[in-house]
């Protein structure tokens, strides 16, 4: 068994930009220096879209160029098109994370375009990422359902994933955006998704409106996913999926990982101080069970 897994913290990214008050710079990069010091080895650091349209992630690329940067952790953007992309590498952006969706309504509501036109505005961005060197990872949302639409047809999922994966995503991101899916419905989708991409290089990224996300991170580890994203204490949502709560919280999938056997490389006591360190500033309940449970039992 591969017991080794990745996981992508992107707490700072799908985690803030949901905030209804915008997060003091510092704050968010104090943040960003709690998470480096657990351990994670991949954080999506914010992203370089419209700060109309999520003046949350106002100012990510200046937070990338701010913040001390260790050799063994991939940090990353994430961009909707070549502005973004433009501000990612003038701060020297080794990897970026491109975003389109399995639904139509969703793209046009979140990015403004058709799905095709989001892959065809990536084309260039390919062509420059690969001259500067540059890694991205891709992201599709909406892989079971899509706010706007229902359910979603799992073999377009994999149709959109394999063409960004052809087109030179060295990883696919399969969004479960509004945390409807169950583990049946995640089997549905990754045998379509397994058909065409190898396990090794698809990340599970479950919201956990349900409360389903680990079973549904249980179930991929099954086929063999060994990547997975979640958010410090379930932080999350996108503005452009109404409804649809935080990220699994990473406490939670630390702990269920390390608990079957899996190794996470992370560093529980300086995790929770990124916790506690972002739970106060946004003076919020931690959404996870691992961290009421442990600190009960620290109380106690
Ligand atoms: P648009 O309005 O069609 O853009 O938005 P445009 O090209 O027509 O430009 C309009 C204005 O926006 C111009 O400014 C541009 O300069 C500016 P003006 O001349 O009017 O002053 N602009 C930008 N500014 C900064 N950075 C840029 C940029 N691009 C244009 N990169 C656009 C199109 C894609 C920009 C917009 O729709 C957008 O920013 N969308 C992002 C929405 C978003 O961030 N959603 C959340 C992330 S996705 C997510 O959460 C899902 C995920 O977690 C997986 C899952 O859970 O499913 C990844
Ligand atoms: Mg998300």
């Amino acid at each position: 068994m591969n017991d080794s897994i990745k996981i992508v913290e992107v707490g700072a990214r799908d985690g803030l930009q949901n905030e209804k008050s915008v997060i003091q710079f510092n704050q968010r990069l104090e943040f960003l220096n709690l998470l480096v010091r657990s351990g994670f080895k991949a954080i999506e650091v914010g992203s370089c879209v419209s700060p109309r349209w999520v003046p949350q992630m106002d100012r990510s690329a200046d937070l990338y160029a701010a913040l001390e940067k260790p050799e063994q952790v991939d940090f990353s953007l994430l961009v909707p098109n070549m502005q973004g992309f433009e501000a990612a590498i003038q701060v020297g952006c080794k990897e970026i994370a491109i975003f389109t969706a399995a639904s139509e309504s969703f793209a046009q509501k979140n990015i403004n375009c058709s799905i095709q036109q989001s892959i065809q505005r990536f084309e260039p961005i390919f062509e420059m990422a690969k001259h500067h060197e540059i890694k991205v990872r891709g992201y599709v949302s909406c892989v079971v359902d899509c706010p706007y639409e229902g359910a979603i047809a799992p073999q377009k999922v994999a149709s959109i994933a394999k063409q960004l994966f052809d087109s030179g995503c060295y990883e696919i991101s399969l969004g479960e955006t509004i945390g409807t899916a169950s583990p049946i419905r995640v089997r549905k989708l990754l045998q379509h998704c397994l058909d065409v991409l190898p396990a090794g290089r698809v990340a599970g990224h479950f919201h956990d409106t349900y409360g389903m996300a680990l079973a549904n991170i249980s179930e991929s580890l099954n086929w063999g996913l060994r990547i997975f994203d979640s958010s410090i204490a379930g932080l999350g949502g996108c503005p452009y999926a109404k409804g649809a709560s935080g990220n699994v919280s990473t406490e939670d999938v630390v702990y269920l990982l390390e608990q079957s056997g899996f190794k996470t490389g992370i560093d529980i006591s300086e995790m929770l101080k990124a916790s506690n360190y972002i739970t106060s500033v946004l003076q919020r309940d931690n959404k996870s069970h691992f961290v009421k449970a442990y600190t009960a039992k620290m109380l106690s």
